[in-house]
């Protein structure tokens, strides 16, 4: 959550759009206000709006609006804020000052101790302008250094004092060509190029200047330089006291800028929901074998006897992609036989789970790699001694770092917040694993094989999913817009269960309505109390030997007036009676236990288009940042 932007050249120049386009890139991170300092000749020099920088940041308004005197400058920082402590306003906003407006500093996290901390540095006659958890920062550097500490070692004696989390940039007119930063739980990389280094807490902001960058590692911090001599760098970590660490930059080389631009279509969600088809088939791609009918996952190759034995599993994740892993246990379960227990990561934490890590493994799904909950839990499911392995999107994350081994998603970047491609290419990832799992434990040859060749088939029958579904979904969305539905339940059952989970998720995070799913089997036992001709029920089911059943629940719908949509297949459609219900054909697919990678795109594209009829921001709803990295 929150971004973080900081450049530093030793070839001056007009940083202001730099930094812009660098939090346009960041967006996601946090939209609700916005901010940039520069060291402007001998002073600093701040602007902060309210708004997300694409809307509120331009750059030929800045320069005028700061007065900025030098023709470039070295140093510039910049911030994406998602509120924590203190409402979205200007005051709030990053960058923060110290009392001399000498010192000027980003944050991303949370501080957990900050009011003990600002009680005190207020007793000392320091003057607060905010409310957040982040000013403390600066006003304890300020402190250090007034005692004659060099700003780094003000910045190694502060972080001594915070309790939390914390990615941090600072700089001070005192030191015009240095830039510190530190990280604790929060995401930190830098870019490096000939003239510049670009500090972000996401990668994002800084491949649109360089593809080589390092990240750092929880306990490090960093002194950036640039002057006549060039740019340098200089990594340590203030855990163990180590002065010098060598860090081997990672250069990224299958990565297009394009990835980060919505190119012809009108939003990011839009953009993503149509590249699904492309990041499921990448992330299948070499990671099968057709002649054994199996699944290859070189990420866990050395695990496979670990595999074979496992007993018991658990999944743990957050949110969609907590769905994902729980439609992946359903699967595990009924191809490989293998309990599985599907944990929500801000729970398991808390709480005992009785499962020896003996004859148990764990799985972490996370796209952004970053979720506080999701890696703290995995943390502590290492030291319980569970063997930990990671289905993560982002290379080199805090969390595919954390756990022992894993397999990456190949989605790309994921920019719309309410994730789609991560949450197919997570079962594509998940569906070979339970292939996998299930080839070890008594699954045919032939079985393996068919489900590969199905398996294969699945881009082609998304795309076809997305073409023929598109237009009947915004008529749909239009359709209940205009009915206004005040209650809206998303039912199946089995596999179906944690995709309406999903389903239900990507509706309430887009429109703002409240969503709510359960097993269609339940409605009789309390819920159908809710139906009325105000309520809409959608319901997924594909002619399975539970068609029926779920037929019958339909009809009491009906009987008291609610609204049903139905999400089916080709023959399940034929055996449905139009007029009454809403019909949502996908394509027929000869395994049930696929359909879930079908069913999913109408529904992203029922809250996608019934969002837009509302006139809602679809890559930005309210309230949510994309990466969650407060617990
Ligand atoms: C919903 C959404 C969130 C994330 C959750 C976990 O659209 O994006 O529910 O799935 O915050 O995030 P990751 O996968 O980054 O760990």
């Amino acid at each position: 959550m929150c971004g973080i932007i900081g450049i530093i050249t030793n070839k001056k120049r007009d940083l202001v759009p730099e930094l812009i386009s660098s939090l346009r890139n960041l967006e996601y991170r946090g939209y609700d206000s916005t901010g940039i300092a520069l060291i402007d000749g001998t002073v600093i020099k701040r602007l902060r709006r309210v708004g997300a920088p694409s809307d509120v940041l331009h750059a030929e308004e800045i320069a005028e609006e700061l007065e900025i005197k030098e023709i470039g400058q070295s140093i510039g920082i910049g911030h994406n804020r998602w509120a924590t402590h203190g409402k979205p306003s200007e005051r709030n906003a990053h960058p923060h000052i110290d009392c001399s407006g000498d010192i000027a500093l980003v944050h991303n996290g949370t501080i957990l101790n900050y009011e003990s901390i600002k009680d005190e540095l207020i007793r000392a006659g320091h003057m607060f302008t905010s409310d957040t958890d982040t000013e403390v920062i600066a006003h304890l550097i300020e402190d250090k250094v007034a005692e004659g500490l060099s700003l780094q070692n003000a910045l190694l004696a502060t972080i001594e004092r915070l309790e939390g989390s914390f990615g941090i940039v600072v700089c001070s007119t005192q030191e015009p060509a240095r830039l510190y930063v530190a990280k604790r739980g929060s995401p930190l990389s830098f870019g490096i190029k000939n003239d510049s280094l670009i500090i972000a807490s996401s990668t994002n902001a800084i491949l649109a200047h360089t593809n080589t960058f390092i990240t750092l590692e929880d306990g490090e911090y960093a002194e950036l330089a640039a002057d006549e001599n060039g740019i340098r760098y200089h990594v340590g970590n203030f855990l163990d006291k180590r002065r010098g660490i060598t860090k081997k930059p990672t250069t990224i080389t299958d990565f297009s800028i394009d990835e980060l631009s919505k190119g012809e279509y009108e939003s990011f969600m839009r953009k993503e929901v149509y590249e699904q088809p492309a990041a499921f088939r990448t992330t299948l791609l070499g990671r099968y074998d057709e002649q054994t009918g199996d699944a290859v996952l070189g990420g866990l190759i050395d695990h496979e006897e670990t595999l074979r034995s496992t007993q018991n599993i658990i999944t743990l994740a957050c949110g969609t992609a907590s769905y994902a892993a729980a439609v992946g246990g359903v699967l595990i379960e009924a191809l490989a036989g293998i309990p599985v227990r599907n944990e929500i990561a801000s729970e398991f934490r808390y709480r005992t789970v009785p499962l020896d890590p003996k004859n148990t493994v764990l799985f972490t799904v996370s796209q952004s790699g970053e979720t506080a909950d999701t890696l703290e839990s995995v943390k502590e499911a290492r030291r319980k001694g569970y063997p930990t392995f990671g289905i993560v999107n982002t290379v080199g994350s805090s969390i595919a770092e954390a756990v022992d081994a894993g397999v990456y998603t190949r989605a790309g970047f994921e920019i719309g917040v309410a994730s789609t491609k991560a949450f197919t290419s997570q079962l594509a990832v998940l569906y070979l694993l339970a292939l996998k799992l299930a080839r070890t434990r008594g699954m045919t040859l032939q079985a393996g094989r068919a489900f590969l060749a199905e398996l294969e088939r699945i881009p082609e029958m998304m795309q076809r999913t997305l073409s023929e579904t598109d237009e009947l979904m915004r008529a749909y969305a239009e359709k209940y817009v205009a009915k206004n539905i005040r209650t809206i339940n998303f039912l199946g059952r089995g596999i179906h269960v944690p995709l309406g989970q999903e389903a239900a998720l990507k509706f309430k995070e887009l429109t703002y309505i409240e969503a709510g799913n359960y097993p269609l089997g339940e409605l009789k036992h309390g819920p159908i109390a809710v139906i009325d001709k105000h309520a809409l029920s959608v319901i997924i089911m594909p002619k399975d030997e539970l068609f029926s059943l779920s037929k019958n629940s339909i009809e009491q719908i009906l009987s008291k007036d609610g609204n049903v949509m139905v999400v089916t297949d080709e023959a399940g459609a034929r055996e449905l009676k139009k007029g009454s219900i809403d019909v949502v054909t996908i394509p027929t697919l000869s395994n049930p236990l696929l359909y879930p990678l079908l069913e999913i795109l109408p529904l992203q594209l029922f809250a996608y288009h019934y969002a837009r009829a509302l006139g809602n921001n679809v890559d930005k709803p309210r309230n949510l940042a994309k990466s969650v990295t407060v617990e």
